[in-house]
Order: C-alpha cells, then sequence, then structure tokens
C-alpha cells in the first residue's frame, strides 16, 4: 500500500531531534524554526516531557473519552490558572481541523450568524467544515455542494 498523497513533501526525513536541532536520516543537521505548528515549542525530546510520556504509557496508553481522566481534569484547572481564565471551559481535540471546525461551531452557536470571513490563501485543515471555507480548489470535497455557501474571503 501507499501512503497517500496529501501534500508534495520536501525531500527531508528527520529521525532524531533535541532542543531546536533536527537531523535528518542523511546526518545532516537542520537549526529548526518550525515548532511543530506550537505543539512542540518546549523543543524536541525535552526530558521532562519524554519521562512523562514513559511514565504514562507505562501505566496506560489510551481509554475511552467516556470516563473520567484526572489528566485533563489536572490540565484544564492549570491552564486556566495560567490563562487567568479560570471560569472558562476547557475543549480538547485531536487535531488543527477539529479545533477549528469547533471553533467555527461555536462561533455560529453563540453569534447565531451564519457567515464566516475567511483569509484567501489560507488553510484550516481538511475537516468539511474547515474545507468549507478554504478558497483552495484541490483541497475541497467533491458531490457535497458546500461551495453553495455564501463565502467571504478577506486577504492579508
Ligand atoms: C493553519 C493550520 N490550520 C489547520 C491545520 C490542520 O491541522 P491538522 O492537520 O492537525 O488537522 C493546519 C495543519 O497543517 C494548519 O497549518
Amino acid at each position: 500500500m501507499n501512503l497517500f498523497d496529501v501534500y508534495s513533501l520536501w525531500n527531508i526525513e528527520p529521525v532524531r531531534a533535541k532542543g531546536c536541532h533536527v537531523w535528518g536520516r542523511d546526518g545532516v543537521e537542520y537549526l529548526d524554526f518550525y515548532g511543530g505548528h506550537a505543539v512542540i515549542s518546549i523543543g524536541h525530546s525535552h526530558p521532562v516531557y519524554v519521562k512523562a510520556i514513559q511514565d504514562q504509557a507505562a501505566k496506560i496508553g489510551f481509554y475511552s473519552n467516556s470516563v473520567i481522566n484526572g489528566l485533563q481534569t489536572d490540565l484544564a484547572e492549570k491552564l486556566g490558572e495560567q490563562s487567568g481564565y479560570p471560569d472558562y471551559s476547557l475543549f480538547l481535540c485531536n487535531s488543527g481541523a477539529e479545533a477549528n471546525e469547533n471553533a467555527l461551531k461555536l462561533a455560529s452557536f453563540h453569534t447565531g450568524k451564519k457567515r464566516i470571513i475567511a483569509f484567501s490563501g489560507s488553510f484550516h485543515g481538511r475537516t468539511s467544515g474547515a474545507v468549507a471555507i478554504t478558497d483552495n480548489p484541490s483541497i475541497s470535497r467533491r458531490g457535497r455542494d458546500l461551495r453553495s455557501r455564501k463565502r467571504i474571503y478577506a486577504t492579508a
């Protein structure tokens, strides 16, 4: 089986990383300004992060989100304290597309409005709602009339 051809790829295969440095399979070292979409902004292979992942994986790696997860409630409490918004609710999800999709839904529930302004040339993920506000025909879904929605794009 081949990997589905989602994006054109740079000819780099990172196999190791430490802090802000990444090493390719060919041994070339790169200074990494990427930060993994801010997902790994503490740097690669930080020892506290590595130990926390190792310890947790040795205890329990996954369970349904329909049971109590003390790690999630601890995270919500810490984020509430550190952000200064302890009364807000935390919505946890697995991907950028899911975050954007739910942000769109929450905004429309809150405002009652049906129209969304999106930047032209932007990318929001590959779920239906995220694609529906993206002006790139190469990622738009075919077979469903998402394009008939009123669209307004802003240019930066
Ligand atoms: C700006 C932006 N939004 C959304 C996404 C989608 O994130 P995910 O691939 O985690 O669904 C990406 C991913 O590249 C992104 O760069």
